[in-house]
């Protein structure tokens, strides 16, 4: 068995008296989706951002491509994260909305030194194509794209270091029913494409099906269940698990809409 890509170990967070993340622990095999599920406030974004390096965790590992990322920090960490990519679903937090989406695309290529120089640009066109975006929308500022065609900016950004894994925090979630299976269509092509892993923050678990291999749901930050995402949505194991699957059959309902 080759080693998981990503392999998250008794990973512990508190904020004041609140144990946000309580030894959470799973893994992720290269090209494969896990999801976190869980109500709002269940740990999930501190758990992605810790995996992200932008928190530091309390306690845990972080084994990615088989280092201890929480060792790792100054030029050691940036170098790693190139492979290591998020979306949010605030696309403020992806990238300053004055930019172009030439300068928010060239930025992490010129970051981490992709290509050489004269065929960024170039990359940027065909990045913008990869994601379903018009190149002629190279020189607009993001501000004035819609909200789907900027989380497609941010999905493109995140590509652009041609990255082991991308963190998607709830990523889908503020976009329009019917766009948001064009966009968990192109992850999916991505993926196959690619091999990417993704780690797919969402509490609509219509989404989740559609997108994650295995689950995990969290609860007051822990681990309540985890495992393949079929067996979850067809008898859910615990209480919240339950909750969440009960509130599925609308949103599978919305998700499913063409
Ligand atoms: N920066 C922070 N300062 C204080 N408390 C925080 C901070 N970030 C998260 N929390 C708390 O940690 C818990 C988990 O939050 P979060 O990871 O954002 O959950 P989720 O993403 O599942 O909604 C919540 O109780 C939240 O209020
Ligand atoms: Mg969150």
């Amino acid at each position: 068995m080759t080693a998981p890509l990503l392999s998250v170990h008794d990973l512990a967070k508190s904020f004041g008296g609140t144990r946000a993340v309580d030894k959470v622990s799973f893994d992720l095999a290269a090209g494969e989706t896990l999801a976190l599920a869980g109500l709002s406030g269940s740990g999930k974004s501190t758990v992605a951002r810790m995996v992200m390096r932008l928190i530091e965790p309390d306690a845990g590992r972080i084994d990615f491509m088989g280092e201890d990322l929480t060792r790792h920090s100054g030029s050691a960490l940036r170098a790693r994260r190139r492979h290591i990519q998020m979306v949010f679903q605030d696309t403020n937090s992806s990238f300053n909305p004055r930019a172009t989406v030439a300068s928010a695309l060239l930025d992490p290529l010129n970051t981490f030194d992709i290509l050489p120089k004269p065929q960024r640009a170039h990359e940027v066109r065909h990045l913008l194509e990869r994601v379903g975006l018009s190149p002629g929308l190279f020189d607009r500022s993001i501000h004035e794209l819609s909200g789907g065609q900027r989380q497609r900016v941010a999905i493109a950004r995140a590509l652009a270091s041609r990255p082991a894994l991308i963190v998607l925090d709830e990523a889908l979630s503020a976009v329009d029913a019917s766009i948001r299976i064009d966009l968990l269509e192109l992850l999916l092509d991505l993926q196959r494409e690619q091999g990417i892993s993704y780690l797919f923050i969402a509490h609509d678990l219509g989404m989740i099906r559609a997108i994650a291999h295995r689950t995990a749901i969290l609860d007051a930050g822990r681990i309540a269940e985890i495992g393949p995402t079929q067996s979850i949505i067809a008898a859910p194991q615990t209480q919240i698990g339950q909750q969440l699957v009960a509130a599925a059959p609308r949103l599978f309902h919305v998700a499913d809409q063409p």
